[in-house]
């Protein structure tokens, strides 16, 4: 299943989601590969792969430019971990050319679902990481994707964005990729003491579902950044890797359905 962890708004622990989740996915015995679609390589970076020192084209930016494509070039990009059964497409600061470079490129939408159809079938999950962005390489994350994941902090549900949003995953829907879905809609950053924040939850936006599971504020997530790390490898007793396991769970019980 290829799930692309998306909102365009900035800061809502997309990257977050998809090192911590990916990394609790591996402790399910599930095999996992993160495709990092994020110039700013976070979940690169998360995943303990220094952005800076990777080589020239030895990111996804190459995938998206080669037109002749062939499963040994997929699989000569896809990295190790350090982790068992994890594995990571990584990016660096060049796949911000990409918006420009691939603007007039043929199917400039699929070329990220032409490159994961080669390799789609060697792993349980492919979570994709998206920029803040609306352009090209979130819709490539859309189009190449079965399901989303919509991070989203309190306070931030009934705003304009979050319609915005929703509409712009209709379109997808609508001209480019007709199956993909909503898995939820998940509450990041949960601060118990913001009630002011929390009274704002809803259990639906439109007819979308929101995780039972809350990811909760928790110190030990920037720790792990700081160590390249994702919180679920760093502090498996902190609250946001508990959180995250109970994520693993219904995103494990979704694809059972
Ligand atoms: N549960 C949490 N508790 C505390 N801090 C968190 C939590 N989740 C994320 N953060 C912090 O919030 C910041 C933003 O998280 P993250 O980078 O995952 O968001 P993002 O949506 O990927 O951002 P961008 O839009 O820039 O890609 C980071 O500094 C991260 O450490
Ligand atoms: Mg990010």
């Amino acid at each position: 299943m290829i799930i692309s962890v998306f909102n365009q708004k900035g800061g809502v622990a997309k990257s977050t989601t998809v090192t911590s989740l990916a990394a609790t996915l591996t402790k399910f015995g599930k095999k996992v590969l993160v495709v990092d679609m994020d110039p700013q390589a976070n979940s690169t970076l998360g995943l303990g792969v220094d952005d800076e020192s990777l080589e020239e084209d030895s990111t996804i930016y190459r995938l998206l430019k080669e037109q002749r494509l062939h499963k040994n070039l997929v699989e000569g990009i896809i990295m190790e971990t350090q982790y068992d059964n994890l594995h990571l497409i990584p990016s660096d600061i060049f796949l911000s050319d990409a918006e420009i470079v691939l603007a007039n490129a043929m199917n400039r939408e699929r070329l990220l679902a032409k490159v994961l159809k080669f390799v789609q079938d060697d792993y349980d999950y492919i979570l994709i990481d998206c920029p803040p962005s609306l352009g090209l390489l979130s819709l490539n994350a859309l189009v190449a994707s079965d399901k989303l994941i919509v991070p989203l902090t309190p306070g931030f549900f009934s705003s304009k964005a979050i319609k915005h949003l929703l509409t712009t995953v209709n379109r997808v829907q609508d001209n480019l990729n007709s199956e993909l879905g909503i898995m939820g809609i998940l509450v990041t950053k949960y601060d118990a003491r913001k009630k002011d924040l929390n009274a704002g939850l809803p259990s639906k936006i439109l007819d979308y579902k929101i995780f039972d599971t809350i990811i909760r504020i928790d110190s030990q997530v920037e720790y792990a950044q700081e160590n390249m790390m994702p919180v679920p490898f760093y502090n498996e007793k902190s609250k946001a890797s508990e959180d995250y396991m109970n994520l693993a769970k219904e995103v494990l019980a979704d694809g059972e359905k």
